[in-house]
């Protein structure tokens, strides 16, 4: 049934009772009351559009008060999964506060009862999700906060590790890679928090921040190049930058991007936006970004590639310069054949396609004989040289 007639007068539940469904009032008017010591305590009048019996679906918590057909009504059936289904994904925060909410109203029936003791017990108050998801959500907010306030106290700092080419073994450019440099926990790495800023709008100024830094400094690496007449090595040399989905997909991400590439008079040629497969996923916006920085001459490349979603159409479809063979594939490339099947087929499709591959996370000798022999042409891990500052980058090159 999805939906039912109530006589007027009629109870339609009672408090107390265990909740199964809410309802949309499509005619007439309800009573919402409680009752104490016999006597009807109104607490409000509902009537067309509006619904109720959606507390104790949420919180799954009895019936937090009666309801009675003021009027013959009309209902429309809520059922319990289709609150469930939207309040279980919900963000963790708005959980948290919905849950508060329900917990005060709650409260406050009670007290309008006025004789009724209020429940202590520690379990009624801790509704579903309990401890547990208030504090992690609160967590989640705390630490927003705290790493925003550490992006303005000037405490992230570019890190930059070597790409180097592996017959050559030349440098050809780096990764500029984000470090927290926190006066209490020493240099944090961007595994701990950068979801946390992805996933957040400060996304955007921090990104602005990122791209700002690296341009900035993609100019100082060229200026020393040709200082040292290294002028070939500074036309070729190209800083890859990290850029999340909600970045790129932001309305003003070329304009900030080649403000930014004006303000340091670098070339889009020098500069490579490294995303991952999951950008690609984003459909529409994302081929029409791409589309743009490929036409004004930025490099595209994917990140981690492999590990994500494995549908392969997006390479037909992306302006798409590089691929990034991620570490857990390089990572076990002399011990297990599979992995190196694998690694043999990315730098087999992505030269049947014109794409540059470049694999990542290489820490021995071995690894990259093993990786040149199938085809790789660029390398960078700890085996060339760990992420380091900007300082001992210029001493590098
Ligand atoms: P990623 O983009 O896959 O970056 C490569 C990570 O592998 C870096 O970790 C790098 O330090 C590490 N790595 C490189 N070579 C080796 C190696 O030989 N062995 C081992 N064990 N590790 C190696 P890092 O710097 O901790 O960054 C972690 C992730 O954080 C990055 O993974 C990237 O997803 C994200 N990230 C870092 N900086 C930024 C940024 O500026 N913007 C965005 N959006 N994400 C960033
Ligand atoms: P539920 O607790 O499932 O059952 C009683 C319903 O009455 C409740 O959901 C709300 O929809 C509604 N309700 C409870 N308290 C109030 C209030 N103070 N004012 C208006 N509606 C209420
Ligand atoms: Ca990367
Ligand atoms: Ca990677």
């Amino acid at each position: 049934t999805q939906s039912v007639d109530i006589l007027k007068d009629q109870i339609i539940f009672t408090e107390g009772d265990d909740g199964d469904c809410a309802y949309i009032i499509e005619k007439g008017r309800v009573l919402i009351f409680v009752t104490k010591d016999k006597e009807e305590i109104p607490l409000n009048i509902l009537g067309e559009g509006e619904i109720f019996g959606e507390m104790a679906l949420i919180d799954t918590h009895a019936r937090s008060a009666s309801v009675r057909a003021l009027e013959d009504v009309r209902l429309a059936i809520v059922t319990k999964q289709q609150v469930l289904e939207r309040v279980s994904t919900a963000d963790k925060v708005v959980q948290l506060l919905m849950r508060v909410l329900l917990k005060r109203l709650r409260r406050k029936n009670i007290l309008v009862t006025g004789g009724k003791p209020l429940p202590e017990d520690a379990e009624f108050y801790d509704l579903e999700g309990g401890e547990e998801g208030t504090q992690s959500a609160l967590d989640q907010i705390k630490l927003e906060n705290q790493i925003f306030q550490a992006f303005q106290n000037r405490e992230f700092e570019l890190f930059y590790q070597p790409i180097v080419n592996l017959k050559t073994k030349q440098i050809t450019g780096c990764e500029a890679l984000l470090r927290w440099n926190s006066p209490l926990h020493g240099l944090v790495s961007p595994n701990l928090f950068i979801d946390v800023i992805e996933n957040s709008s400060m996304v955007i100024p921090i990104g602005h921040w990122i791209i700002n830094q690296a341009l900035k400094d993609l100019r100082t690496i060229q200026d020393q190049l040709r200082l040292n007449k290294k002028d070939r090595m500074a036309d070729e040399f190209m800083m890859s930058i990290n850029i999340s989905g909600r970045q790129f997909t932001h309305s003003d991400f070329i304009s900030n991007l080649e403000d930014l590439r004006e303000k340091h008079d670098v070339q889009t040629h020098n500069i490579k936006l490294e995303m991952t497969e999951r950008i690609m996923m984003d459909g529409a916006i994302a081929l029409d970004v791409l589309n743009q920085c490929r036409t004004q001459g930025y490099a595209i490349s994917i990140d981690d590639f492999g590990t994500g979603f494995s549908g392969l159409q997006y390479l037909t479809q992306m302006p798409i310069s590089f691929l990034k063979i991620d570490r857990s594939f390089v990572m076990k490339i002399m011990s297990d054949p599979k992995s190196k099947a694998v690694v043999s087929s990315i730098i087999h499709l992505a030269h049947a396609m014109d794409i540059e591959v470049i694999a990542e996370g290489i820490e021995q000798n071995e690894e990259c004989l093993v990786l040149e022999t199938l085809g790789a042409r660029y390398g960078q891990g700890y085996l060339f040289s760990k992420p380091v500052d900007m300082g001992r980058f210029l001493k590098l090159i």
